[in-house]
Parts: structure tokens; C-alpha cells; sequence
């Protein structure tokens, strides 16, 4: 019996969900709540595969994956690949797949850890040009956290002053400023397995539990496809196994707003029974098939000298 471990937060309906539904397939393998105290070093842990739903916000599990790894656990989202993300570098990634995204830019850090003083900063140009900033992005433009999700400290910003006055305040927090998208239509991709993608209207107007709507208008077809296209073409090359990918279309055009999610809401509350049940089907499905296949090796600089993987 091949087995499933999960690691997840707060959230109940979605993992619930899931180990129901592969002990439903009965395909010989299992899933259940991951248990773990204080990992020992270079232990492999008793799963053939990780479900990954919690390790951005509790450091400890993102050392246990990444040894998981190590060990030949298959880890989904794979923890090198979502630490290896933030939004800007992930911006410039989509840029140069082709993939219309905002014009961005990466701001300094306001404040930093004691120690760095003005002597550690001699590569940094100061002051700032923010004309040339603004200028860039235009406003209104957005400014959020580099690595961030829940809609956390993101703003709108309407003027320069308004930039100055949050940037003041981001402490050693890193963010991005980015073009502000005045779009006429919203997408989001619900994406598993770097295969399978959902697209669905979703309106950031509403309240966080009425944003998905199943009975909706579909996304007009040619609309659809380019989501579908460029969303699988962010998550082949970002390595995500399960995100959720957003467009604002402006001009008809997708461009592509929030896509590294490793950890992407799943919860029955917002995405209602239709698309809940397409991600439970379409998880046990990545679950049940990778646990199966193994590591795929080599991924990581690593793997080639391990004796695992050595070849004739
Ligand atoms: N460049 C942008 N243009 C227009 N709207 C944006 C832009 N960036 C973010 N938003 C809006 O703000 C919301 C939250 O931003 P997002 O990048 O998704 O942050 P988080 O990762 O915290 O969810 C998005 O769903 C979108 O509605
Ligand atoms: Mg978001």
C-alpha cells in the first residue's frame, strides 16, 4: 500500500475531501494527516508523497519537505520550486515565456535586520527615482508584497505621494510596484498536475465567498484557450503541481496578475460544490498517479550525485 500524507493548515472540507476520495478508488494507496515531532536528519519519512498545503507558513515543515525530497518522498508543491518564487522574479519568468503580465518593478527594502547600515547598502543607488518609477508603471498602480497571498498588504496607489507615504511604512518587508490593469473581465485557473486547468470567471469585486461562481457565463472559447494555454505554460515552467492563475483581460487580452500559489484556496466555502468536486477528482488523480511513479529524478542539483541515481 502506497502512502498519502497530508500537511495542511486550518483548512478541513478540501483534505477531508481528498482522503476520502482516494480511499474511494481503492487503488492501493492511502491517504492521512501527516504526523511529525522533530524530524531526525536524513530520516526518510513514512510517505511515498506529501501533500503540501501549509510549509509557506510554518518554517519547520518546509525543512522536513525539503529532506523529504531528499529521501525520495514525492513532495507536491515541491518546496525548492515555490522557495525559488516571488512574484517579480515570477513576472519576469512570464514575461519571457510570452505571457502578457503588468509592468513591474522590485522596490528596495524600506528597513532592514540591525547590522545592515549604510556601508552594506553601497551597491543600492539612493535616493530613489521615483519619478522615473511612477513614470514606468503609471498610476493608479499596485503595490504588494514580493511573496505574499490572501490579499495581504496589497494597495492601490493613486499618487506619488500616496507611494511615498506606503512605502515609509513597508519596514523590511519586500515589494513590487505594478501597473495598475483596468480590466473589463476577470479569469481565474484552477491548475493540478501542470495538466489539468479550470477556467472560470471569478469577480474580485465580490465578497471572498461569492467570487467563484459555477452558474456563471462560461469564458467566452478563445478567451478560454489563451488562459488555458498560458496558465499551463506558468505552471510547467514555475513547477507547480497545484496554483491558481489569474487574469485580468483588458482589450480582450489576458494578462496575468497572481499565479504563484502554492497553496491555492481549495476550501468548499469558496469554491462551491461543482468546482470543489473538479479539484477532488483531478487531486486524487495527480496523487494516486505520482505516488505510483515515483521520484522523477534527476530535479535538483543534488540528485545527480546520489548513489540513487547513478548511471553506468
Ligand atoms: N496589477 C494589478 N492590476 C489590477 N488589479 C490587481 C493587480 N494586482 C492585484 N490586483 C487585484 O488585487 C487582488 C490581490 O492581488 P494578488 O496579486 O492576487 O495578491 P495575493 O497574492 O495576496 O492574493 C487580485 O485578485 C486583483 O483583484
Ligand atoms: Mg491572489
Amino acid at each position: 500500500m502506497l502512502k498519502v500524507g497530508l500537511l495542511v493548515g486550518r483548512e478541513r472540507s478540501f483534505p477531508d475531501a481528498l482522503i476520502a476520495e482516494v480511499a474511494r478508488r481503492d487503488a492501493g494507496v492511502v491517504a492521512e494527516y501527516a504526523k511529525l515531532g522533530a524530524p531526525q536528519m536524513a530520516e526518510r519519512p513514512p510517505y511515498d508523497l506529501i501533500v503540501d498545503r501549509i510549509s509557506h507558513e510554518v518554517p519547520m515543515y518546509a525543512s522536513y519537505l525539503k529532506n523529504a525530497v531528499l529521501q525520495g518522498v514525492v513532495v507536491i508543491n515541491d518546496p525548492f520550486w515555490r522557495m525559488a518564487d516571488d512574484k517579480f522574479f515570477a513576472n519576469s519568468v512570464a514575461a519571457a515565456l510570452g505571457v502578457a503580465v503588468p509592468r513591474t518593478i522590485a522596490l528596495p527594502n524600506k528597513s532592514y535586520i540591525p547590522g545592515v547600515v549604510s556601508e552594506s547598502l553601497r551597491n543600492l543607488m539612493y535616493p530613489l527615482d521615483w519619478d522615473w518609477i511612477v513614470s514606468y508603471t503609471g498610476l493608479p498602480a499596485i503595490m504588494k508584497p514580493a511573496s505574499g497571498g490572501g490579499w495581504k498588504d496589497v494597495y492601490k496607489i493613486d499618487s506619488l505621494g500616496e507611494l511615498l507615504w506606503r512605502y515609509d511604512q513597508t519596514a523590511t518587508m519586500q515589494f513590487i510596484l505594478q501597473e495598475y490593469i483596468h480590466w473589463e473581465g476577470y479569469v481565474r485557473c484552477l491548475c493540478i498536475g501542470r495538466q489539468d486547468v479550470l477556467v472560470t470567471n471569478w469577480d474580485p469585486r465580490r465578497s471572498h465567498f461569492d467570487r467563484y461562481r459555477a452558474d456563471d457565463t462560461p469564458v467566452e472559447p478563445a478567451l478560454e484557450a489563451r488562459c488555458r494555454a498560458d496558465a499551463l505554460k506558468l505552471n510547467r515552467a514555475l513547477g507547480y503541481d497545484m496554483n491558481t492563475v489569474e487574469f485580468a483581460v483588458r482589450n480582450g487580452t489576458p494578462i496575468a496578475i497572481d499565479f504563484t500559489n502554492a497553496a491555492p484556496d481549495f476550501d468548499i466555502s469558496s469554491l462551491k460544490d461543482k468546482y470543489f468536486a473538479w479539484v477532488v477528482e483531478k487531486m486524487a488523480d495527480l496523487v494516486i498517479n505520482r505516488a505510483k511513479q515515483g521520484p522523477v529524478y534527476p530535479t535538483h542539483r543534488w540528485d545527480h550525485f546520489l548513489p540513487r541515481n547513478a548511471t553506468a
